[in-house]
């Protein structure tokens, strides 16, 4: 087994045992006009209607149906098949139509292709482990003109903790890739501070910014946009100054268009 396919594995059954407990927006939430994508992400990306959409790492897909709301052909893969499960009932719920497969996003089927969209996003970087692989892979998937987007957690977030009113501490590397080394309590997702981190190896990472840009454009894509942005409620405890360091990032990247 590869060092990849290893990690994959290990992080399937990390992220099967979370799950079940993980339900994200009702779907009274979509029904009532919410959406689980920002505007920044959706003024990036534009008229979605009858585009082929694909989400990676889509976990309970309240993005992908977010996508399929506003008419996009959507197919949303994840590693979890409890993540999917509870994807499909809301999709069935609202009637939107989502394709949820069980895909490792390292080694996607060959007939996952031909997207205008690759999307990923919130805490779904940091389970790539190697990340010009990835873009590769990502690359090779979109249609001429396509769009790769990615709107996670900024790197440097990942790595900064509140100690207290306006104690900032530094609690991983930046510059080394990998997360759980530096694993902060403060840090720990919501859900496992409440649950408790399941008792399975499992390992992710920190990309920083040079590192994202390099595999994107090492992939042969073209950076259209980058964008970081600060969210005071991400620190919290640091007040006003929490908007003086980013908290977000958004990337946007295109396949070339097919030679006329
Ligand atoms: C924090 S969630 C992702 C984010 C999603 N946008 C959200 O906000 O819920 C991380 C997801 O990555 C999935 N995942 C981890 N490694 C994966 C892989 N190799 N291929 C596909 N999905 C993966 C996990 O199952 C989990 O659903």
């Amino acid at each position: 087994m590869s060092v990849v396919s290893e990690v994959v594995s290990q992080n399937r059954e990390y992220w099967e045992r979370l799950a079940p407990h993980r339900h994200g927006e009702p779907v009274e939430f979509f029904v009532n006009g919410g959406s689980a994508l920002t505007d920044d992400e959706l003024a990036a990306i534009g008229d979605l209607r009858g585009r082929r959409v694909l989400q990676l790492a889509c976990s309970v897909g309240d993005e992908a149906l977010s996508f399929a709301q506003r008419g996009a052909d959507v197919t949303a893969v994840d590693i979890a098949p409890s993540h999917l499960a509870t994807g499909r009932a809301k999709a069935e719920a609202l009637g939107v139509d989502v394709t949820f497969v069980l895909q490792d996003m390292m080694t996607l089927d060959s007939e996952i292709t031909g997207f205008d969209v690759i999307y990923i996003s919130w805490g779904g970087l940091c389970w790539v482990p190697t990340l010009t692989e990835w873009t590769r892979l990502v690359a090779d998937r979109l249609n001429p003109g396509g769009l790769l987007v990615i709107s996670e957690h900024h790197p440097l977030w990942e790595i900064l903790t509140v100690r207290g009113d306006n104690v900032l501490s530094v609690s991983g590397d930046y510059f080394g890739s990998d997360r759980d080394g530096y694993t902060d309590p403060l840090k720990a997702p919501e859900i496992t501070r409440t649950l408790g981190t399941p008792d399975v190896p499992h390992r992710s990472f920190v990309w920083s910014i040079s590192s994202v840009v390099t595999a994107v454009l090492t992939a042969g894509l073209t950076l259209r946009s980058l964008q970081e942005s600060p969210v005071t409620e991400m620190y919290p405890g640091l007040g006003e100054q929490a908007m003086s360091i980013p908290a977000t990032y958004l990337l946007t990247a295109s396949a070339d268009q097919a030679p006329v």
